[in-house]
């Protein structure tokens, strides 16, 4: 990728104030011309050092477009992006206790960052361009280090243009072992994901103004650890099974469930909870689900994971028992170790509305115009580059958190936090759906306890997303304590990406 000289930048983004390659539009939210700013200086905060002796575990994330062979052929091969040559998701394992160092390369032609999904970690790290850190400019790097806190199934994601980005495959997943009591005897991971794909190969529309206005543009072609489904791998006969789901799709939800043999809650979103038998469990774009099956004491039985959120259940994964059987006591679900949180004040929590809702005014924003037009550049090589402007900015609103969409307005500087938070107190947001969509709702930095609904039995649970269905309010609580500036947003990237989007402070 060829760097922009400095007359090439200046001449064709006069609008951006990014110069040399250097992001000096990082305090200027949304590359608006220092004239008009109001937003303050917000100095990002490097990557903090791991302690002498941490055990680091190094990875590079090389953001790129490559080409993968997505549909079979005669389809030809898609012009995805991810973070490695390997083909497939990038898969990231620690051991709780180790400290992560991941390095960004961008090599995409726009700008990108990382968001750990579901990490409580240190604000500077929590990959929001413009909140959190200076984006990632095409040719530059960031490195990322900090120690997850907690145990379980997570996932990284870039934070603006998502719904391309993530749509064309950026996207890893990020396990923190550690939890388990009685040690598994196999681990296995499912992540499901749709893509946009026609039939040739080459990527549909990322969005659609109908389908970001209700319940998302669905993908084509359904896939599960980026095979056609149903996904199939062996099991050790009358083992005892790990199964890690993560709906990694940017639009769809799906209600899964499992046949063959009973299967056991583990986790939500990666946090531990006592071992509950699985009916079907609702998983929203974003969330994840932990399993704990025993495999068919016969080799050659089967399991099949399912949706059954269509109008057929769908067969997502079907898995063979293998081999002699294992010799194990008979099946009791060991809990894992749980999760080491804060607790929760719930007499002294204040509440929080927090009101998803239509956007006011249901259409075209003058949000790129405000800022100055999109900010296209023609590189040499014929790729175009694309800046802050056109790319965390869309020209539609359709959904809103509290009244207001994101970005406000004027789109003249960061909208204000939508709640300030005081450190250390537990608050109760009140989410109220008054839309006829589900919404993943997820907050950033944070775990949250689900505590109860207006319109369904809710099993409480730990959590960083949940889905709130049509006319329900649902109650969450967490105790605010990780510092920072906090995203809030619906997980289902078309809704995020026009309106439903806002944050919180806690200071
Ligand atoms: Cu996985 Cu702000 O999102
Ligand atoms: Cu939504």
């Amino acid at each position: 990728m060829s760097r922009l000289t400095r007359r090439q930048m200046l001449s064709g983004i006069a609008a951006c104030t990014v110069l040399g390659g250097v992001a000096t539009n990082a305090r200027l939210p949304f590359g608006i011309s220092p004239a008009s700013a109001t937003a303050p200086d917000k100095a990002y905060p490097a990557a903090p050092q791991p302690p002498e002796g941490a055990s680091i575990v190094d990875v590079d994330l090389i953001a790129k477009r490559r080409h993968g062979q997505i549909l079979p052929p005669p389809a030809g091969a898609s012009d995805i992006a991810s973070y490695s040559d390997v083909p497939g998701l990038k898969l990231v394992r620690l051991r709780q206790g180790q400290w992560l160092r991941a390095r960004l390369q961008n090599d995409l032609a726009e700008h990108t960052s990382i968001h750990w999904h579901g990490i409580r970690l240190p604000n500077g790290m929590d990959g929001v361009p413009y909140l959190t850190q200076a984006p990632v400019l095409p040719g530059q790097s960031f490195t990322y280090a900090f120690q997850p806190p907690d145990t379980g199934t997570f996932f990284f994601h870039p934070h603006c243009n998502t719904v391309e980005q993530v749509g064309r495959g950026l996207a890893g997943i990020l396990i923190v072992e550690g939890d388990e009591q009685r040690a598994s005897d196999a681990d296995i991971v499912c992540a499901y994901r749709d893509w946009r794909l026609k039939p040739d190969g080459s990527f549909d529309a990322f969005m659609t103004d109908k389908g970001a206005a209700t319940a998302g543009t669905f993908g084509k072609v359904a896939t599960m650890n980026g095979v056609a489904l149903p996904y199939r791998a062996d099991l050790p006969s009358n083992g005892d099974i790990r199964l890690r789901l993560l709906n990694l799709d940017v639009t769809r939800i799906m209600e899964v469930g499992v046949e063959g043999t009973e299967a056991w809650i583990i986790a939500t979103d990666g946090n531990p909870i006592t071992p509950v038998k699985l009916e079907t469990w609702k998983l929203g774009p974003a969330m994840r689900l932990d399993l704990l099956l025993r495999a068919p004491g016969m080799s050659g039985g089967k399991v099949q994971v399912m949706n059954y959120f269509s109008a057929q259940p769908v067969v997502l994964a079907e898995f063979t028992a293998a081999g002699a059987p294992l010799d194990r006591p008979a099946f009791v679900p060991a809990a894992l170790r749980p999760a080491n949180l804060a607790a929760l004040n719930l007499d002294t929590a204040e509440q929080m509305p927090l009101r998803l809702s239509a956007a006011s005014s249901g259409s075209s924003s003058d949000a790129t115009k405000a800022s100055g037009g999109p900010a296209d550049v023609k590189l040499a090589n014929g790729d175009v580059l694309r800046l802050a402007d056109s790319l965390c900015l869309t020209p539609n609103t359709f959904w809103a958190l509290n009244g207001e969409a994101w970005p406000d307005r004027s789109h003249k500087t960061l909208p204000p936090p939508l709640f300030k938070l005081t450190k250390g107190k537990t608050y109760i947001f009140e989410v109220n759906n008054t839309t006829s969509r589900q919404h993943p709702i997820h907050l950033h930095g944070h775990t949250f306890k689900v505590l109860d609904s207006s319109s369904q039995q809710i099993l409480p649970h730990l959590a960083d997303t949940v889905l709130v269905a049509p006319n329900e309010r649902l109650r969450l609580a967490f105790v605010a304590d990780n510092p920072g500036d906090w995203m809030v947003h619906c997980h289902i990237i078309e809704h995020q990406e026009t309106g439903m989007m806002g944050y919180f402070r806690v200071a």
